[in-house]
């Protein structure tokens, strides 16, 4: 029989693509999520639970319905800003529910899990590229809601065996190559979606905040990693908790910083279209460079990127912005 693996937050743009991979990989993908944020079209590899990560008895239900082997946790508040005006939403949300989520784990006798965590746990970098074991200071609400989040594991391991793997992933893009999910937030705050929604003449103009920062080009550069990579590796993570391994955390990023004009410049190229760029100051707390060092994950997890090239990232996120938009 097929192995259930509860998927919190499964209705999203990340948990959407586990979802499929889990099923390729003969697992019965269970979606828990209360659609603050996720899509019911994005379901369709498994059934799907309407429910909250603080709702106790939805998560007791939804545990004793499927006996779940392992759980996948994506469900979160994830903009930066917001996070800083508003804190107690990050920490209710990503924390509380967390510890909610851990103590139905302990309960329901379920001790394996793989945590979304976030680049956003280790603050101003110190090193670049950012290896696992850089110190983890978060510098905004975000960061250390997620941050917490690890520490609880770690303290629910030692006290309970429960054993967890923490994947924090730099900037995730791309869609399903072969088109049937993909990116759709609201409000959208990542660079390559609004891109190409400019490209589309859904918006205006793109800003860049900043084009005199020590760089190539002056604009900062970031490290994306296909949403399909991600996926990977977290089928890779439960794979590695199954055959017994430790708690452990993993950098999940390519080791390529592409600036935002390189992102500009590729997503004219796909598109063919052009795209009306403003210029915009600094922001705030925007490091010029987060590039991840992941070679933990490719040695430990047997993780292989196969999208790691920003071309292929922004022609599957402008094919699938293409039919879920019905721009064609
Ligand atoms: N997208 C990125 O580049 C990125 C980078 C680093 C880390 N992350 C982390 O990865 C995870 C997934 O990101 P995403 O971009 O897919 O986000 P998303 O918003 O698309 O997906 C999150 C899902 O969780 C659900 N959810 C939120 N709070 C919930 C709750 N309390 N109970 C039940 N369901 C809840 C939402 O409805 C949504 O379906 C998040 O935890 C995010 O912080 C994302």
């Amino acid at each position: 029989m097929k192995k259930n693996i509860l998927v919190i937050g499964g209705a999203g743009y990340i948990g959407s693509h586990a979802c499929k991979a889990l099923s390729a990989a003969g697992y019965t993908p269970v979606t828990y999520d209360n659609f603050v944020h996720g899509h019911e079209w994005a379901v369709q590899w498994g059934p799907l639970e309407r429910g909250d990560t603080f709702d106790r008895e939805t998560l007791d239900a939804a545990f004793r319905r499927y006996q779940p082997q392992g759980v996948m946790h994506f469900a979160a508040h994830s903009l930066v800003g917001e996070s800083v005006v508003d804190p107690g939403k990050y920490y209710r949300n990503n924390t509380l529910g967390s510890l909610t989520l851990l103590e139905a784990m302990r309960d329901h006798n379920v001790n394996q899990m793989v945590f979304s965590s976030t680049c956003s746990t280790y603050g101003v970098p110190e090193i670049m590229p950012i290896p696992d074991h850089h110190p983890q200071n978060p510098i905004n609400p975000y960061g250390a809601s997620k941050y917490m989040v690890e520490r609880m594991m770690a303290d629910f391991e030692l006290a309970h065996g429960l054993r967890s793997i923490s994947l924090r992933y730099f900037n995730a893009a791309g869609a399903d190559p072969d088109g049937e999910i993909g990116e759709d937030h609201n409000p959208e705050t990542h660079l390559i979606p609004l891109v190409l929604e400019t490209a589309a003449g859904l918006r205006p103009q793109i800003t860049v905040f900043g084009s005199d920062y020590d760089t190539p080009d002056g604009t900062c550069l970031r490290d994306y990693i296909h949403v399909n990579d991600l996926a990977d590796a977290h089928v890779l993570a439960l794979q590695a908790l199954e055959r017994g391994s430790k708690s452990s955390f993993y950098n999940l990023g390519n080791g390529k910083g592409y600036s935002v004009q390189e992102v500009i410049d590729m997503a004219i190229q796909v598109t063919g279209k052009s795209i009306t760029v403003v210029e915009g100051a600094r922001r705030e707390g925007d490091p010029p460079q987060l590039v991840a060092d992941s070679e933990k994950a490719k040695a430990e997890l047997g993780w292989n990127p196969k999208f790691d090239d920003l071309e292929v990232m922004i022609d599957t996120a402008w094919r699938w912005l293409v039919k879920h938009r019905q721009l064609g």
